[in-house]
């Protein structure tokens, strides 16, 4: 199939190219984000391959059906990004990649929680400095503290695991449905305030929906354990960020760990270090000494990029000959919760 892939980066193509040996795509890469005015630059291709930041709004939409696209194929989990009511009206197939490598989130989760906690980016900075100084440097173990994992599905399962079995923490769980085995492996599930109020760490697993956007906000910053730690690898808008700001201002927030940021999309996969930079919200983030941010790089490992490509090649060729693909998002699933 011909494919127009969006937001290419180096690595994309490096990664597509190797696993279209086994397929037989044509792929155009574009650097250009998805949008409505981009779009035109889809016309005649019958697929697009698009990423978490390229937007997939009903003008979109139809400016890709106009020019003759019938399949969205996102190379990412999430799809809070399309439309979907809109591209079921226009008879566009949506596919994504359910899962690549929750290892890859799960155990960068991890990397983030340990570098906030124990202030490994700024003991780097100090030591490059010849600056051996331990002040300000102290942390807490992991070990014995209590932390709250909001989201147990594949990457939140593995978080609660590392979390439990790797370093002895107290794991509280909130989910719609509940993961036997870990609550097997001595994870507590509680109601999603419960764990707002009681976790000393909470780390963001849940997808972002209308009933998840802003779960992190004035209200349960204020009711959190003072000193709270936060660590969001989900999606930005998890968290209200002016709560945020206000949270580690008062000190009720002892630290954030941001992979993810509400108002990413005009920022991340792009260097802007010769900008100037616009968000004074995500300025004022970037002061504060117990605030850690990367730019979304979680899913980037050779592992999790092999995964894309092949189940996202896989899913084009699924549609092109008319199988049904359990890869398929749809707005009627989504309403009915499947
Ligand atoms: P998943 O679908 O396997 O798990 C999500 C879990 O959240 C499910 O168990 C679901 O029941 C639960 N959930 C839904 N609504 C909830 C609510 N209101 N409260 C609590 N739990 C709720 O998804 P997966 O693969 O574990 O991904 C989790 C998140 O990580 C997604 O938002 C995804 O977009 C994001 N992600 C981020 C990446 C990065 O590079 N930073 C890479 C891959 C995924």
């Amino acid at each position: 199939m011909r494919v127009a892939m969006f937001s290419a980066k180096a690595y994309d193509r490096k990664f597509f190219d190797a696993a279209n040996s086994a397929f037989e795509h044509r792929i155009d890469y574009f650097e250009a984000r998805l949008d409505a005015s981009s779009a035109l630059l889809a016309a005649g291709y019958p697929a697009v391959c698009v990423f978490v930041n390229d937007r997939l709004d009903a003008t979109t939409l139809e400016a890709l059906a106009t020019g003759g696209t019938r399949t969205v194929a996102l190379r990412c989990a999430g799809f809070n990004n399309v439309d979907l009511a809109a591209a079921e009206r226009l008879g566009v197939t949506v596919v994504r990649v359910p899962a690549y490598s929750p290892e890859a989130v799960a155990e960068f989760t991890l990397g983030l929680l340990l570098a906030l906690d124990r202030n490994i980016p700024r003991a780097y900075a100090r030591v490059r400095e010849n600056n051996f100084a331990l002040d300000g440097l102290i942390g807490r173990n992991l070990a014995g503290r209590t932390a709250g994992v909001v989201g147990t599905g594949r990457i939140g399962a593995l978080v609660a695991r590392m979390l439990r079995l790797g370093f002895g923490c107290e794991v509280l769980a909130s989910d719609v449905v509940q993961d036997p085995a870990l609550v097997e492996a001595g994870v507590r599930y509680v109601p999603v305030r419960t764990l707002l109020r009681e976790a000393e760490v909470i780390s963001l697993h849940c997808p972002l929906t209308p009933e998840t956007r802003h779960l992190i906000d004035d209200a349960a910053i204020a009711a959190a354990k003072p000193g709270v730690l936060i660590v969001n690898t989900s999606r930005g808008a998890l968290i209200d960020t002016t709560a945020l700001i206000a949270g580690l201002k008062s000190r009720q927030v002892g630290g954030v760990a941001l992979d993810v940021y509400e108002q990413e999309a005009d920022l991340f996969f792009e260097d802007l270090s010769n900008e100037i930079i616009q968000d004074d919200l995500f300025q004022r983030l970037l002061t504060f000494p117990n605030v850690l941010v990367t730019g979304h790089q979680a899913f980037l490992t050779e592992e999790a990029l092999t995964a894309i490509a092949e189940t996202t090649l896989g899913n084009l060729a699924d549609v092109e000959a008319g199988r049904p693909s359990t890869h398929t998002v749809s707005a009627s699933a989504v309403r009915s919760g499947h």
